[in-house]
């Protein structure tokens, strides 16, 4: 396994390989990563992953600064994956003095993660496309944990006709249900007691969806009473909406998308569950 900083050093190793999957990360990696990169493996043989905390897609008041970071660990698992080309370059190198490019979603900024974290979504459309273009994947593999992410790279990759096929990989799960994340190690231990409840309150809509209620807002609401149960979980939005327009369903005639973000004490957590048909040229593979 190759460990590259660099751009050129990156270029020059990537040179090497043919077709190649790539998993883009954040590092501080768990079971959802190694999923992605798992997937990778068997579908391409080479595989890349990228370790870099993108500062752009964060707030001025996020978690920048304390996002969890561990390389030595990264770069065992990534190992022990099979993994063929890391690249975990410093932030000067992919935003040097002067760097002034941005990509804007603004459909992304209004609603969902988009409406609660200004510039998210700009900060990781930016930092996909430039890992793109130095990594060049035949295909890239995401979690369907950040549902809307997904949906605004699908949309970056197709209107840039950037020549690089996105896969979306199934959320993996704790035993008891919660979405694995790094910032899940944020969470005081009555906290992640208490988190749970965000996949419980998932469930109890999907059932309600399966007896054959089509109604959004009573899904909602469904969502909203589980979680009411969980004094800790403060909700910041319950949504049901369509799985690629994201905008809110009065009835659900196809799909849908459903999500939830909350706060336990300061730690932010979000979840999501897709329910019946979406249409396949639209997403792939929700
Ligand atoms: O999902 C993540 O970890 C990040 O948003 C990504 C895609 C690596 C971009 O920084």
């Amino acid at each position: 396994m190759q460990v590259i900083a660099t751009i050129d050093a990156f270029r020059q190793a990537r040179a090497a390989f043919g077709p190649l999957g790539f998993v883009p990360t954040m590092g501080y990696l768990h079971a959802g990563h190694l999923s992605l990169v798992e997937r990778a493996r068997q579908a391409h043989g080479a595989t890349a992953v990228s370790i870099f905390v993108n500062p752009t897609q964060f707030g001025p008041h996020e978690d920048f600064a304390r996002y969890p970071r561990d390389m030595e660990r990264d770069l065992r698992l990534l190992e022990g994956a099979g993994v063929d080309l890391v690249f975990a370059p410093a932030v000067g190198e992919l935003y040097p003095e002067g760097f002034g490019t941005y990509i804007l979603i603004p459909s992304a900024d209004q609603v969902l993660e988009g409406a609660a974290r200004p510039d998210h979504f700009s900060g990781v459309a930016t930092v996909v496309c430039k890992l793109l273009n130095i990594v060049q994947p035949t295909r890239a593999y995401f979690g369907q944990k950040d549902a809307q992410q997904t949906v605004v790279v699908r949309q970056m990759v197709r209107d840039l006709n950037l020549p690089t096929t996105i896969v979306v990989a199934p959320t993996v799960r704790e035993a008891d249900g919660l979405a694995m994340s790094s910032r899940n190690t944020y969470l005081t231990p009555a906290q992640r007691t208490a988190a749970p409840v965000l996949y419980r309150g998932l469930l109890a809509a999907q059932a309600r969806y399966a007896a054959g209620e089509r109604d959004g807002e009573a899904l909602r609401q469904t969502i909203r009473e589980v979680l009411a149960r969980e004094p800790l979980v403060r909700p910041e939005y319950v949504s049901v909406a369509d799985p690629l327009t994201l905008r809110e369903l009065v009835d659900l005639d196809h799909g849908a998308l459903l999500s939830l973000a909350v706060r336990l004490g300061t730690v932010r957590l979000i979840d999501n569950l897709v329910l019946g048909p979406v249409d396949p040229k639209g997403s792939g593979n929700f």
